[in-house]
């Protein structure tokens, strides 16, 4: 069944904090339905995931929706019947945006971000971003992937031209086999730093497991 259509004036809610997570297609994004239920463990969140079509390997939606949060994905961006007027999704989504989380944020969307490429919903959305949306990116990959020349160029352009906080990775066992620098900043810190930038409060505990 299609999804009703998203407009952002009539999802966003006075007073509460509006957080796209996108997911690419690194393994980290199994993290994604935490990352989903441990903010809305705050009072006043509102979360709606945009999934690259790699990433939706590694998680399930249904996972995601039980946890309170929509995930969009490329084919909810074509509507078959496209009519001057009818919202836009990736727009929708970046105008309802507070902050926007890369997490995680594969090699091949850092390429793509950093050629200015926009051929998904994620990439779209994240071209047509006010500069003013503060955009986390959280890469995850490979050790010899992120230590490939053209990553650290990528990430040069991310943080230099286009503004972004980049934040990671972390050292450990990837789940690859390899130890080495490239694991997606552990999960619980993704959701704090959004916590301590909007001073969000807590409105129940709840136990997690990583
Ligand atoms: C099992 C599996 C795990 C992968 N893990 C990663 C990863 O951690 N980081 C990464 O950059 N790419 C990883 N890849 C490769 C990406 O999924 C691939 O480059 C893909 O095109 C990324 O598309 P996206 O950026 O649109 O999500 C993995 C691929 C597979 C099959």
């Amino acid at each position: 069944m299609a999804k009703p259509l998203f407009i952002s004036e009539e999802e966003r809610t006075d007073g509460f904090t509006h957080v796209v997570l996108i997911l690419s297609g690194s393994v980290a994004s199994i993290k994604a339905p935490l990352i989903v239920s441990e903010l809305l463990t705050y009072d006043k969140v509102k979360v709606e995931v945009v999934a690259t079509n790699a990433s939706l390997t590694f998680f399930s939606v249904a996972d995601i929706e039980n946890a309170g949060a929509r995930v969009w994905k490329d084919e909810d961006e074509w509507l078959s019947t496209y009519k001057i007027g009818d919202p836009i999704l990736h727009i929708e989504l970046r105008r309802w945006a507070d902050i926007v989380l890369v997490a995680p944020c594969s090699a091949n969307t850092l390429s793509k971000i950093a050629h200015g490429l926009c051929d998904n919903l994620a990439t779209s959305l994240l071209r047509a971003l006010a500069p003013t949306t503060p955009t986390y990116l959280f890469p995850a990959m490979n050790t010899l992937m992120y230590e490939h020349p053209l990553t650290n160029e990528h990430l040069r352009v991310v943080k230099e031209v286009i503004g972004y906080t980049v934040i990671g990775p972390i050292g450990k066992t990837l789940a690859c086999g390899d130890v080495g620098l490239g694991a997606m900043t552990e999960w619980k810190d993704i959701v704090q730093l959004v916590a301590d930038q909007f001073s969000l409060v807590r409105i129940n505990r709840r136990t997690s497991t990583t």
